[in-house]
């Protein structure tokens, strides 16, 4: 007989485990979910108007199941005390130094939130890695919980990765292409893997519920998106082919995605991608295959993110060389800030790198994003800890309410993230207040070159020659 799970608690209110306990309290009334974060703020706003994410759909989930069987709080002892099963969805930034620095994941996070469900539980747990981790971290997840068990309290470890993209995370959340369970083939560890078996299987049809052992869970989730990142790396590989020989990418991705046995998701090409999934865990499988002492491995997957870090800089020179080798004192509309649509969310944005290059070139960047604040764009501009460069940069930086203001008296507008509403403009409007010859770099594939062109700019676009 499985575990009957009745209370469930969430360490961590961030991305992951915010969106993903909202929907288990929402499709689980049977089922308490309290989630827990050390950060007052980020707590106090879960229980605000003004959710601490913007992700579309959550808002109405939480709404509707807080205060009923959905709670956020600072308590994270007694939720750690009442709760059956655990999820562990704290942050695992990529180590900054030390050992691996620059590759390896900081699991020092996910050590003191074990520890602390060591230290207080006063009943046996189903503990839960959800934050991405590297392969084998619920190994030491397991000793920790282990050493500090009892006849009277035992410790089951489940790995159970999120695969949710934001922007989509809600729709990714209630209709999962898959979810995924790793534990130990014991008899206890199936018994485990059954009980959140059932938890999803209050909406998510039982073919579609992946049972595997503890480690090939891990490892699918790195592996996952470091597959997905290829293809876009692929992708833009061969889209600086297209600018070479006239070739356009959005032509071969089609002709190309045709084929049933490659697909046509993932074929976009782009100025890069980012988020803070695909580096970090591309840059934690080199780190475990130069671990497992192979390096040839390890430099295949590193390749991805070298050639993700060349687009980037492919499109700043294409940038600087079209307007006449000198960007100094131009100004720049830079259209889009997050590092994809629908998501507020700026971690590793190509924007931020084209934006520091801009900006490092003397440029003037004018800056425009629906949905991020003031306050993080500056914040992901500057350099903390080199040299506080905030005064300067306000000098060369402003932030717009709208693609039109950033765009008057500008010398060239460059797209960077693919916003909707981008492709709604006026650019009649938005000509006639720019300087000339007025430029777009389409770093989206998102406008319609033609119309542009008709209209008077000159247009540049990713993976197309120039015209
Ligand atoms: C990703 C995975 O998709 C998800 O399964 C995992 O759980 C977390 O990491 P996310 O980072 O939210 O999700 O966004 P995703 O939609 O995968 O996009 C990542 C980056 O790739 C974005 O910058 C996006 O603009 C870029 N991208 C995506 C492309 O450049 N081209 C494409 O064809 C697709
Ligand atoms: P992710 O994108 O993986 O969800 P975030 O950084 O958005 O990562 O969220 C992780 C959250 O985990 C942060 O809000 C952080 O305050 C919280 N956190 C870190 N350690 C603990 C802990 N021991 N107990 C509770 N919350 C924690």
């Amino acid at each position: 007989m499985a575990t009957q799970v009745k209370k469930i608690c969430c360490l961590g209110a961030g991305y992951v485990g915010g969106p993903t306990c909202a929907v288990i309290a929402y499709k689980c009334h049977d089922i308490d979910v309290t989630i827990v974060d050390l950060n007052d703020a980020r707590i106090a706003a879960w229980n605000s108007d003004q959710l601490p994410i913007y992700e579309p759909g959550l808002d109405k989930i939480v709404f509707e199941r807080r205060g009923k069987n959905l709670f956020f709080t600072t308590e994270v002892e007694q939720a750690v005390i009442e709760a059956d099963l655990i999820f562990v969805s704290v942050n695992t930034p990529t180590k900054k130094s030390g050992l691996g620095a620059g590759f390896a994941a900081d699991l020092a996070y996910v050590e003191s939130a074990t520890r602390q469900i060591a230290d207080v539980a006063k009943s046996s747990k189903i503990v839960v890695e959800k934050s991405t981790v590297p392969c084998r971290t619920a190994e030491s997840m397991r000793t920790i919980l282990e050493a500090n068990s009892n006849e009277n309290i035992r410790f089951d470890i489940l790995s159970n990765p999120e695969f949710l993209a934001e922007g989509t995370a809600i729709n990714d959340l209630l209709n999962p292409d898959r979810v995924l369970i790793g534990g130990l083939q014991t008899e206890e560890g199936i018994r485990a893997q059954q009980a959140l078996v059932e938890v999803y299987a209050h909406w998510v049809p039982k073919d579609r519920i992946i049972t595997t052992n503890l480690w090939s869970s891990e490892l699918s989730k790195l592996a996952a998106n470091a597959l997905l990142a290829q293809r876009i790396s692929s992708i833009n590989a061969l889209s600086a082919i297209c600018e070479a020989t006239g070739a356009d990418i959005d032509e071969v991705a089609y002709a190309c995605g045709r084929d049933s046995r490659i697909g046509p998701k993932f074929l976009k090409a782009s100025v890069g991608f980012g988020g803070s999934c695909f580096q970090k865990d591309i840059l934690n499988l080199v780190y475990l295959s130069e671990q497992l002492n192979l390096p040839e491995v390890a430099a295949y997957w590193k390749q991805v993110v070298d050639l993700n870090e060349y687009q980037k800089k492919r499109f700043v020179s294409r940038v600087i060389k079209t307007l006449f080798n000198t960007i100094t004192n131009k100004k720049i509309a830079i259209l889009g800030f997050a590092f994809k649509k629908d998501t507020g969310d700026t971690r590793e944005s190509a924007a931020i790198t084209l934006c520091k290059d801009f900006i490092q070139e003397n440029a003037k960047v004018r800056i425009y994003d629906p949905k991020v604040s003031v306050e993080q764009i500056f914040l992901d501009l500057s350099e903390p800890g080199v040299v506080d460069n905030t005064k300067y940069l306000k000098t060369r930086v402003t932030i717009t309410k709208s693609a039109y203001e950033a765009s008057e008296d500008a010398d060239a507008i460059v797209i960077t993230t693919e916003w909707d509403e981008f492709k709604e403009l006026d650019f009649q409007k938005i000509y006639d207040q720019m300087h000339k010859p007025a430029f777009i770099f389409d770093g989206r594939l998102i406008l319609d070159a033609e119309k542009l062109r008709n209209i008077g700019f000159r247009v540049h676009t990713i993976g197309r020659a120039e015209i």
